[in-house]
């Protein structure tokens, strides 16, 4: 009798779970083809490499297709001015040999990149190096070593403080990529800057970098000791830890918002309700996102987090960058949302920030929406490192995507057609 009971349950439970998502249950589903499932893009944007131009076709590959990242304008904007009122309202301290130049060193996270990029000429718009190319973007490239300020990449610029004028140059930049091709490597940043300093330490007043995993590896290399102030990018909890120490701040792109949309649109998109639910529009637990945190953009299937500098001002209320932004931290009901399960990679598994900040979040976040979430880490250099691990589509309900090269979004919606 007993028995009986439990399989008539079951068979309830499973005749709902059906009704109720379209097909699929715990573990996949065979009844939703691959090519139909939801696919999130996130942190690298489908685009090309060389021009920065968003693929659309990887970014409409089904209807249930998004990326996520953040506004990357904006927070590069905000970079750039970040280190300029550093150095306004630190003006006595920064120039270090009394020169009347204000040199500064760029770490350059992937040439390749499109927030990279926007990082780059962020800082050079903010301090007056910024060189416009005839196509009217301005220039993004390494310049090596710029000592002499003879580089056609950036320009000398010019700041008046307190009745001086002072001329800001980027003393060198470059691309930091080991040996086997990872980018963004703390590593390479680390030996740059000893190399730099051995030659033209005494030159050196600020350290600019497109994240903080090399700006740390800088800060702990040399400025640190040298009382050089570093800015780095991320909000990563060491680097805030490190504003009490001298480093100089960084960006916040509010990771705790990334990471809660990108398992929410796929939540969303396997419960099949309206795309703003949980987001725009509070969801049946209360999780709802405001309108400073991030945005919409409809044409790119975009959503896109907003920044905040991260200063001494501030540091205090960011030393862990692991904490669920608290008005999307509601559990989800497992009767509506039942659970699900998603492939979900790192580019790299020793990329600073997507393993000591992104990652935390995502495991805190798919709790809290049901998701069983299979996580993979790429070796950063070969999308086949990648790739080879999602031998078996068929059995996730959704994908979460972090490709190594952006180019290469194709050679995962192949996998899932
Ligand atoms: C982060 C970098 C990270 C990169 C990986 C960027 O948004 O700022 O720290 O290395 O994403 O794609």
């Amino acid at each position: 009798m007993k028995k009986k009971v439990l399989a008539l349950s079951l068979a309830a439970a499973m005749a709902f779970s059906l009704a109720a998502c379209g097909g699929g249950g715990e573990g996949g589903s065979d009844t939703v083809a691959n090519k139909d499932k939801p696919v999130v893009w996130y942190n690298r944007q489908p685009s090309n490499s060389t021009t920065g131009e968003l693929n659309t076709e990887a970014l409409n590959f089904n209807e249930d297709t998004y990326y996520v990242g953040f506004d990357a304008n904006q927070g590069a904007e905000l970079q750039g001015q970040m280190i300029l009122d550093y150095i306004k309202a630190n003006i006595a301290d920064i120039d270090k040999n009394n020169d009347g130049v204000i040199g500064y060193v760029l770490a350059i996270g992937d040439v390749g990149h499109n927030d990279s990029i926007a990082r780059t000429r962020g800082v050079r718009s903010a301090l007056g190096t910024a060189v416009t190319k005839e196509d009217g973007t301005i220039d993004s490239e390494a310049v090596g070593t710029n000592t002499d300020g003879s580089s056609t990449h950036v320009q000398d610029g010019k700041l008046e403080i307190d009745g001086k004028t002072y001329t800001v140059r980027e003393l060198a930049s470059q691309e930091m990529k080991n040996t086997a091709g990872a980018t963004w490597d703390a590593g390479t940043a680390g030996n740059a800057i000893t190399t730099w300093a051995s030659s033209f330490g005494d030159q050196i007043d600020v350290i600019a970098s497109n994240n903080d995993g090399m700006g740390m590896s800088m800060f702990t290399a040399w400025s640190n000791e040298n009382d050089v102030p570093t800015f780095g990018y991320d909000a990563n909890s060491d680097a805030v830890k490190a504003i009490a120490d001298g480093y100089g701040g960084t960006i916040s792109q509010h990771a705790d918002v990334q990471a809660y949309l990108t398992l929410r649109v796929i939540r969303n998109a396997l419960d099949n309700v309206d795309m703003d639910t949980g987001i725009g529009t509070a969801d049946a637990a209360g999780n709802v996102l405001s309108e400073d945190v991030y945005k919409y953009d409809e044409a790119t299937r975009s959503y896109y987090a907003l920044n905040v500098a991260v200063t001494g001002d501030n540091y205090k209320d960011f030393l862990d960058s692991t904490v669920t932004w608290a008005p999307v931290s509601n559990q989800v009901d497992k009767e509506t949302s039942p659970e699900k399960s998603v492939w979900l990679n790192t580019y790299n598994s020793t990329d600073n920030f997507l393993s000591s900040t992104y990652k935390p979040l995502l495991q805190k976040y798919d709790d809290l929406l049901n998701l069983k979430v299979e996580y993979v880490d790429g070796d950063g250099q070969s999308e086949s490192s990648v790739i080879n691990k999602l031998g078996n589509p068929s059995s996730y309900d959704a994908f979460a995507i972090n490709m190594i090269k952006t180019d290469n979004a194709i050679s995962y919606t192949n996998l899932l057609q």
